[in-house]
């Protein structure tokens, strides 16, 4: 047990899954793992370990935020031994050609800032993905048919943004998608030599003001949850 993860040593298994929302972990367990176990709710921030296709998974939720993720991941990490660590979740697209319901796969995270500005100081360290990671995640979504964009997104720390001019800057420069965790878990990731990576669903538009219908956002999540497995074990 650690202090926000109550599993037991042995519990948790070498790939984690991270949805932002615990209920999302439940519906993904319950879904797609075999003999799925409920192994933490400490706060309410459900974990479950199953088994898909022989292979041992945990589904970890992660809460929304980088500091929210980075306690989750931390103890995952330096607790836990977790290798592989895929961040499931949602996005707000930035980019015309960036659709809603697409996947996209993050292959850096810009932020302002992360919990682990402290060590970096005046330095614009770039969190990126495992490559590995990446590419497996990119035939599977290929394979599944998923409309899928491979580039740079960013990260924030506010959902409500009173900085509407970094955003614009965000899109002049290219970037796919915002969200609020990714950075983090990538910085973690490199620091103790783990494989990280963002698999995130479009589920709104800054530029188009669209947003995903309720009935469609369990069958979007799903195709994300088969596309981070398939890409852990290939
Ligand atoms: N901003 C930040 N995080 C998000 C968004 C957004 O528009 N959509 C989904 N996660």
């Amino acid at each position: 047990m650690t202090i926000h993860i109550g599993a037991r040593p042995g519990d948790i298994a070498p790939t984690v899954l991270m949805p932002g929302d615990p209920f999302r972990a439940r519906w993904a367990a319950e879904t797609f793992l075999t003999d799925a176990v409920c192994v933490t709710q400490v706060r309410g921030m459900l974990g479950y370990t199953g088994t898909w296709n022989g292979h041992r998974v945990t589904i970890q939720g992660s809460g929304m935020g980088m500091p929210s993720l980075s306690i989750y991941a931390n103890e995952l990490i330096r607790d836990y031994d977790a290798q592989t660590l895929i961040r499931i979740g949602s996005c707000g697209g930035m980019q015309p050609q960036v659709g809603i319901r697409d996947v996209i796969l993050a292959m850096t995270a810009s932020t302002l800032s992360t919990p682990s500005r402290g060590i970096f100081r005046e330095l614009n360290f770039a969190p990126c993905a495992d490559y590995g990671l990446l590419a497996a995640a990119h035939q599977a979504a290929q394979a599944q048919g998923v409309k899928t964009h491979v580039g740079g997104i960013y990260s924030s720390d506010v959902f409500y943004d009173e900085r509407p001019d970094l955003n614009e800057q965000m899109i002049r420069h290219g970037i796919l998608g915002v969200e609020m965790e990714a950075a983090e878990l990538y910085i973690l990731a490199a620091r103790y030599g783990r494989r990280a990576l963002a698999v995130l669903t479009v589920s709104d538009h800054l530029i188009t003001q669209e947003a995903l219908p309720a009935e469609d956002r369990e069958r979007s999540f799903g195709d994300m949850v088969h596309i981070a497995l398939t890409a852990a074990f290939a």
